[in-house]
């Protein structure tokens, strides 16, 4: 009998982490705001999706749904089914703000949530990167630029997939490269990007992470000496006229 429970506790509590998957610990500067993704099993698609906040599973409370936008603006949340991703936003960060989970709500039957952190600071975030999106372009190479306390080990993980760790590795078949640039600057360069690389990854080190989106499309055709030469004379610039052509 006993034995029968415990293996049906562990199932429910196996079930559980598989569910959503998201970062477990994120560090933020208050007054700022942070983007956390949700990755979910294809089998909740359709469902409801929310920010819950509080330490506790139970007791925490919804911040934001998918069908109950937050009136005041603080808190946004928006789902990507094509990649069973859901997107949290938290504005203005202060330091009541730490404890949360991204929930899957299930009709006839408990909730599905998975845990985060957010670690409020008032000084600079022990990780951060510059911007959380970025944009890079089909076939280019695109450096993220991680900022860690202290040089520990940093890795970069697609969420769902892979990590590299180390100097160098690949995900989805996407050659990463990571480079300690000096104690507070690390990079990681992505080469030959792909549309498929589009998607949320993020910068460890220890047990913090910071979430960053990577948007990856083709190159605009008009670069800035294009639109100048088309301000200036154009027969007299027949240098930008040849940048232009040339698509640089
Ligand atoms: C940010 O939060 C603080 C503390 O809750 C509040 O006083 C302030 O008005 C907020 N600022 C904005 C722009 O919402
Ligand atoms: C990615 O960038 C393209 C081109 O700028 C834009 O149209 C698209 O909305 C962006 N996608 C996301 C998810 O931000």
């Amino acid at each position: 009998m006993a034995a029968h429970l415990i293996v049906l506790l562990l199932f429910s509590v196996l079930k559980g982490v598989h569910s959503i998957t998201t970062v477990s610990k994120v560090s933020v500067e208050a007054g700022k705001s942070i983007s956390i993704p949700c990755l979910y099993e294809s089998q909740y698609i359709d469902h409801v999706k929310y920010l819950c906040e509080g330490h506790i599973w139970s007791s925490c409370s919804y911040a934001v749904k998918t069908n109950k936008p937050d009136p005041s603006g603080k808190y946004s949340i928006s789902d990507d089914k094509k990649e069973q991703i859901f997107t949290v936003t938290i504005k203005n960060l202060t330091n009541q703000n730490t404890d949360y989970w991204c929930v899957v709500e299930i009709n006839n039957g408990p909730d599905c949530g998975q845990y985060f952190q957010l670690s409020v600071t008032s000084d600079t975030p022990s990780l951060y990167v510059d911007h959380q999106k970025i944009t890079g372009y089909i076939g280019e190479n695109i450096t993220i630029r991680c900022h860690p306390s202290n040089s520990g080990e940093m890795k970069w993980c697609r969420l769902g997939r892979n990590c590299v760790t180390g100097s160098s590795g690949s995900i989805d078949g996407t050659t990463v490269t990571t480079h300690m640039r000096d104690p507070d600057v690390s990079t990681v360069t992505m080469t030959g990007l792909r549309s498929e690389d589009s998607g949320w990854y993020w910068c460890s080190e220890g047990d913090i992470q910071i979430p960053v989106y990577l948007n990856v499309t083709e190159k605009p055709i008009k670069s800035e000496y294009c639109k100048l030469s088309k301000i200036l004379h154009v027969n007299e610039f027949n240098t930008f006229i040849n940048i232009c052509t040339l698509g640089l």
